[in-house]
């Protein structure tokens, strides 16, 4: 994306309406399709119930019936530190106010990590451009936390530091869900991490700024999409999220100030033969600035993904074909913003 494309110039800026490149068709905008009366809300689950045996069954069912029913939920008490939190969420807004060179620096940086920073969904010319700008780090493996490796991101000063330990610390939450979810398929803990390659899984992390809009009915933060990940960690600093459940948009604003919301994306849809689901989801903007972290857990490049063998039988034969995560990747990115409200078809 050029620079004067980047939402945040704009608005600094001063704009008193969003540009045409950036409006939505009518049947995209946030008011369609969104809920009107609140009793269905995505289930918020109590990370601590697991700390005895009886607690441990309710927490299984519990995520069992979230992953099933919604492919989402809210997480409490999850075990990544509040001032980890804090500290990265503090850490992006500092990024967000260098100046536009200093933050072009990191417009392609390749090293260990790599890092981005621009927009998304901008290669689909015939479709309108989003409201957010994001840097993106991408660890072709996870394991790379705990390694040295080259400053990727030097400025604001602090920052690799701070992603280092949240890294650790998400990646630590996403494999406990991980166990959960294989036990939950009656397999053993390690289940779901060996199938996505153990410690040579990727990660990538986004931190989303969907700045102040002068017209939110008109735009989208993020289109409507599901994450080609197999598990996403969202830390959201404010409301915007939405999850589409029975064909209405349903708002997830953050249940507390340091909840994380976990969704299934579609690695662990295919691995478990559409037994979990990988949700579309979108972000809607308002006049107040949002600031979200993403992290995304991936199966490393060159692993096979398919229904598991130990899950299919003649009653549930795999609906899916074998791929390489890497051949996913490419035909998921090529296939552009759902315009409609089907749920994504993996293949
Ligand atoms: C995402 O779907 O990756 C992030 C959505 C958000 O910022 O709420
Ligand atoms: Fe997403």
């Amino acid at each position: 994306r050029r620079p004067e494309q980047m939402v945040q110039y704009m608005v600094e800026e001063g704009i008193a309406e969003v540009p045409k490149r950036f409006v939505q068709p009518p049947h995209m905008r946030p008011a369609v399709g969104r809920r009107s009366s609140s009793d269905d809300e995505v289930p918020i689950i109590d990370m601590a119930l697991g700390k005895d045996e009886e607690g441990r069954k309710q927490l299984h069912a519990d995520i069992a019936r979230a992953c099933e029913e919604w492919g989402f939920f809210q997480a409490i008490n999850h075990g990544v530190p509040d001032t980890l939190m804090d500290a990265m969420m503090d850490m992006e807004k500092k990024f967000y106010s260098l100046t536009s060179e200093e933050k072009e620096v990191y417009k392609k940086r390749k090293t260990t990590m790599s890092v981005g920073y621009g927009g998304v969904y901008d290669k689909h010319k015939d479709q309108a451009l989003v409201w957010m700008d994001r840097l993106t780090v991408d660890l072709p493996s996870a394991r790379d936390l705990t390694e040295t490796y080259n400053l990727v991101i030097d400025n604001p000063p602090g920052f690799q530091e701070v992603y280092v330990e949240y890294g650790k610390a998400i990646y630590e939450f996403a494999k406990e869900i991980m166990a959960i979810i294989s036990e939950v398929l009656g397999q053993p803990k390690d289940f779901l991490f060996k199938k996505i390659g153990d410690d040579r899984a990727a990660m990538k992390t986004a931190f989303n700024y969907y700045p102040q809009c002068p017209q939110p009915e008109f735009v989208l933060g993020l289109p409507p999409h599901a994450d080609a990940s197999a598990l996403a960690i969202l830390q959201q600093g404010s409301p915007g999220l939405e999850v589409l459940k029975n064909g209405f948009w349903i708002p997830v604003p953050p249940c507390s100030k340091r909840s994380l919301v976990v969704n299934v994306g579609d690695v662990i849809q295919m691995i478990s033969n559409a037994r979990f689901k990988s949700s579309l989801h979108r972000a809607v903007v308002t006049e107040i600035s949002r600031y979200s972290i993403g992290s995304f857990i991936m199966p490393h490049r060159e692993i096979y993904l398919a229904p598991a063998a130990e899950l299919c039988d003649e009653m549930n034969p795999p609906i899916y074909r074998s791929v390489k995560y890497a051949e996913y990747i490419l035909e998921y990115l090529s296939r552009g913003i759902k315009d409609d409200l089907r749920v994504v078809d993996l293949f």
